[in-house]
């Protein structure tokens, strides 16, 4: 039977990567994206994908999806859409705004994502939500400081998945967090040191490995934990 993968954020960077690999693996790939007419590079993904347009902190979207897929199960859900706040500034300079705009798409997204999703994620066979953190949300392996809003919005991230792993272990559904390593992205510039290939290839070959035990870990990309 053909597996079905969500992915948000799927126009460029790790999550166009995602939708590449996993369409070449024969998965039928939902992938969304805020400009479905910018989306060339999705379109030209070889194999079964589907584009929608889902800007991740518009509830009236998210709800829209979520009846649009109405009866097709997601067997992995994978909150990938995400933003550094680049123009966050050092303490003493802070803009607010940033921070809240960061924290709907990094914290606030992935969990209305999920609660609209979340019954054709039980109705699949592989019942897995993962979500594209950061090592920098480790609050444990914080050494440098700064990033106050990408950092406090991973660290939430994290924190509201751990208690949705909790939550959803009833329904037998798999809720984990990764660092999808330092990659070269728009985000991770060019000298990151893995390509989006690299991080795609060795988190799908964890994702596959999964089971509902691993529920509510916080995973480096190759499968390792990471401190919260
Ligand atoms: N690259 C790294 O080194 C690194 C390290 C740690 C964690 N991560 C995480 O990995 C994930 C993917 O990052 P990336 O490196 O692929 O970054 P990227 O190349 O900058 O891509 C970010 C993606 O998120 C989408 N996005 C941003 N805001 C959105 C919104 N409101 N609604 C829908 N989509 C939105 C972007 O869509 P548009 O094209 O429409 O802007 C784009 O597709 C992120 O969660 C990021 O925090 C990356």
């Amino acid at each position: 039977m053909t597996s079905n993968v969500l992915i948000t954020g799927a126009g460029r960077g790790i999550g166009l990567e995602l939708a590449r690999q996993y369409a070449a693996d024969g998965w039928r790939v939902r992938a969304t994206c805020r400009d479905t007419k910018g989306a060339s590079a999705l379109e030209g993904v070889y194999g079964d994908v589907l584009i929608h347009r889902l800007d991740v902190t518009e509830g009236v979207q998210v709800a829209a999806l979520a009846r649009d897929l109405k009866g097709e199960p997601i067997d992995l859900l994978i909150n990938n859409a995400g933003m550094t706040g680049a123009r966050d500034r050092s303490f003493g300079n802070l803009d607010y705004d940033i921070w809240e705009e960061v924290f709907r798409v990094n914290a606030l997204a992935p969990v209305r994502v999920a609660e609209a999703l979340v019954d054709l994620v039980a109705a699949s066979e592989r019942k897995l939500i993962v979500s594209i953190s950061s090592r920098m949300g480790s609050i444990d392996a914080n050494n440098d400081g700064g990033s106050y809003s990408y950092r406090s919005s991973k660290a939430a991230l994290n924190a509201a998945m751990k208690s949705l792993s909790i939550d959803l272990a009833g329904r037998e559904i798999m809720v984990v967090v990764f660092h999808p390593g330092w990659v070269r992205t728009d985000m991770g510039g060019k000298s990151a040191s893995l390509s989006a290939k690299q991080s795609a290839e060795e988190m799908r070959a964890v994702i596959d490995r999964l089971t509902l035990s691993d529920s509510g870990r916080f995973l480096n990309y190759d499968g390792t934990d990471i401190p919260w």
